[in-house]
Parts: C-alpha cells; structure tokens; sequence
C-alpha cells in the first residue's frame, strides 16, 4: 500500500475511562510506530496494559485534555464515549490543530438527539421504525390514543442507556411517557420518540469514517439482558461476540448500502464532515434490516471484543480517518478468527451497585486472551477495587465460537471479587455446547 502517505502517529491520547478505552489503547499499542499511549482519565486496569500511560484528567475536562495534547505533542486522539464528544471536545482539539477521531458536537447528534437522528434517517431514505416526536405529555398521550397499540417510548436526548421502554401494553407505553415527563432523565427527557416497536434478531455494525468513505468491520452481538436467556432488565451489555453468522459479507454490503451510506451521505448533506465511527443498531426483522439506534462511538462490549481482530494497520487507519484521508490509508487486516467477549458486573448492577470490592487473582493475558478492566479503581494501597456496574471484561479468540467462549470463561475464573455478576450463557446463539 502506501505508507508514506499514511503516517502512523507516534503518541496517542485515547480519552475515556471504559473496558472500551482500554481496548482502544492497547490495540493502538500493539501498533508497529506507535511509541506512547495514554488514557486519561483510564480507571484501575490502565496500568496493567503493557507500554499504556494513565492521565488523571476527566473526560468533560476540555481545557485539561487540551494542555495534555499540547504538553506531549499528541499525534492522534481518539475519544471513547458519547458524552465528551457530544459536549464538542473533538472540534476543541480540532481548532487547536490535533487529529481527533470523534465526530465533532454536529455529528453527534447522531447518538445526543434521537429526535435529530431519527428525521436525518428518514430525510436519508435509511430503514427504521415510525416514529412520532412530542414534546408534551398531552401530545405523546395522543399519539397512543391514536395508534391504539404498545409504543416503543424514547426521552430524546443522552440518558447513559436508560432512557427507552419498550412498552408490551398500551398501559406501560403511558407509563413511560409519564416517566419521561416527570423529569426522571433530567433534560435529556424534555421532549420525547415514540416508536412503531419491531421484530428480529439485533446487531452492531461498525463504520469507521473519514467523512467520505468507509472501512466496515466484521459485525458484532451484544447481549443487552441481564439475565440468563436474555431476560431481566436492560444493561450497558453483558458480553458479545464477533464475526456474528447474523450477518454474511452479502448481508454486510447490504447494510452498507442501505443504511451507512445513505447516512453518511445526508450528514453531509448536512454540512457535517463526521470523523470518527459510526454505530448502527439494527434489527433484522423479516422485512429487511432496520436501524434501532445510531451512536457516535464504539459499542461497549462490542469494542473490546472487535479490538483483538483488528490487525497493525489501525493506528494508520484511524489517523486517516481523523485527518480526512482514509482513501490513501493501507486496508485494515481482519482476522477471521472468532472473538467473544464476557462482561463481569458488580453486585446490584444494574441496579444501585455495591463499589469497593477487592478484585483478586490474576490473569495470564496473551495474543489470544485478554482482560480490560472497566468499572475499577486502584488505591493508594495498590490494591484494584470494584467502582462501577460493569467491571472486568475477559475476551477470547480462537477458531471457533465453543473454544474461544470457554477460554474466556476459564480466564474470567482466575479473577474474582464479592458479588461478581455474570452471565454464563454469553453467545448462546453461536455456541454448540
Ligand atoms: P436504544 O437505547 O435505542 O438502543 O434502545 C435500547 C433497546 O431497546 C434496543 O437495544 C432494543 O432492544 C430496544 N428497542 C429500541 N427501539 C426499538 C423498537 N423500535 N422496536 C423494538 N425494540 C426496540
Ligand atoms: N453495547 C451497547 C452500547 O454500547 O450502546
């Protein structure tokens, strides 16, 4: 290909504090040129990643991250969660001339504004269910008398995952509405979606983007349910696994087609030049894919089970897409391998949590296993603790589904805490024994 013009950035900031920044950072460690990597703010586990920094600076700390750029002649940043790039940190350091692989606070309205994406989807001719828009209690309670049947209820904007009930009768459907106007979600609930609810089986798919063109990776399926059999409540997600079957490589180019570029095409339609990854949530339904959700960041779990398949190119790749040249950049390597992904939690999640819990043993990472803390803290005393619902992620490759869900399930063995949660049948759907 041609390296020369494609430069691989020696000193990385990747900012958030997830298993998915982890991931992130030693994946872009593992990179031939790539000489430092620091997480800010990182959480326990950070240090544990051979050859990554920690950075204690918060991720809504703009002015912090900036100086931090500017003190270590960062290369390239990649920003985690939603949070920070809805807040606009990518067009900060943007202006300030870093390459930031994030979308700037226009694009990620993608994820901030279910309202906003919703009209650019059906503005892009992108699949998805109906929807309604309402900003009063009066006007969602219309709707329902109307429709006469259970909705899909949505508070619009960033509610950290809690802010959608898919309602089984119309009496719920009122109930969340209720829910929603009652200022539960802060102003995240100040207006809310109602949905056509839909059918099939859900699936990630990821496009990382330069604004013009896209490099898709293999697609990913998360297990949303905190219980075994995918019942009880939602959660952030308790394990996924990748290549999901769900998709073929047909399928995949469908979904290219059908639903990633048209969005990319209306977002700049809309004058907004998206640099960054794109997340389609979809549903296969019998009509043909439809787009639950987009969000303007890598899925979590989803990240940290993608990131061990992805090959030495990435650091390359993902500095193209920042810098808007992902065309010249060399083609990502893909392993064809199977990589699954088990989430531990902590006591209560994901209802109110117990923090504090010492996390103990030891795990012998290697090319093929790894572990990305997530919700954990280390102590002045040394010692890791639990600080957050979900904490440890144990990720597996190998050739097929049963040997790489059984080794993570052998590496999630050898660590362990008071109260770990997790579920013991994470890719059920791809798994023979
Ligand atoms: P979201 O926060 O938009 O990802 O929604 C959370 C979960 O709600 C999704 O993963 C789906 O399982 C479900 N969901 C959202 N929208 C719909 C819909 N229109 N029909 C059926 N299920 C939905
Ligand atoms: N794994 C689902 C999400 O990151 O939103």
């Amino acid at each position: 290909m041609a390296p020369a013009n494609s430069p691989t950035p020696a000193r990385i900031l990747v900012v958030g504090g997830g298993g998915r920044e982890n991931a992130l950072a030693w994946a872009l460690g593992r990179c031939p040129g790539v000489e430092s990597v620091w997480v800010a703010p990182g959480n326990g586990g950070t240090l544990e990643l051979e050859g990554i920094q920690q950075l204690a600076i918060a991720e809504g700390d703009q002015a912090g991250l900036l100086a931090a750029c500017q003190e270590r002649g960062i290369e390239l940043v990649v920003v985690g969660p939603e949070a920070p790039l809805a807040a606009g940190l990518a067009g900060v350091l943007r202006g300030a001339g870093f390459p930031v692989f994030g979308p700037g606070a226009d694009g990620a309205q993608l994820e901030a504004s279910k309202q906003w994406a919703k009209g650019l989807m059906v503005e892009a001719g992108v699949p998805t269910a109906g929807y309604w828009h309402a900003t009063s209690r009066a006007e969602a309670l219309a709707v329902v008398e109307q429709q006469q049947q259970p909705l899909v209820v949505k508070a619009d904007g960033l509610a950290a995952g809690k802010g959608v009930t898919v309602a089984e009768t119309i009496a719920e459907t009122q109930a969340a509405i209720e829910e929603v106007f009652s200022g539960r979600f802060g102003s995240a609930g100040a207006s809310l979606v109602l949905e056509e609810r839909m059918y099939g089986q859900e699936v990630s798919v990821f496009a990382l983007t330069d604004g013009q063109t896209m490099v898709l990776l293999p697609p990913a399926q998360d297990h949303k349910r905190i219980g075994e059999g995918d019942t009880g409540p939602n959660t952030g997600g308790m394990g996924a696994y990748a290549p999901a079957p769900l998709l073929n490589a047909d399928a995949l180019e469908e979904v290219r087609h059908l639903v990633l570029e048209p969005i990319l095409n209306g977002l700049r339609q809309r004058g907004i030049d998206y640099r960054g990854v794109i997340y389609a949530g979809l549903m296969l339904t019998s009509n043909g894919p439809r787009v639950i959700e987009f969000n303007c960041r890598f899925g979590d779990p989803e990240c940290e089970t993608l990131m061990p398949l992805l090959g030495p190119e990435l650091a390359q790749v993902l500095l193209a897409c920042a810098t808007g040249n992902l065309a010249a950049a060399p083609a990502l390597t893909i392993a064809t391998t199977c990589s699954a992904c088990v989430i531990a939690a902590a006591h209560g999640y994901p209802g109110t949590v117990r923090q504090g819990d010492v996390i103990e043993g030891s795990l012998a990472t290697s090319d093929r296993l790894q572990l990305f803390h997530a919700g954990t803290q280390r102590g002045p005393d040394g010692l890791c603790r639990t600080s957050g619902g979900r904490v440890l992620a144990v990720v597996a490759q190998a050739e097929n589904f049963d040997a790489a869900f059984e080794q993570a399930y052998a590496g999630l063995a050898a660590v362990t805490y008071a109260g770990i949660t997790y579920r013991r049948d994470i890719g059920h759907q791809v798994r023979q024994r």
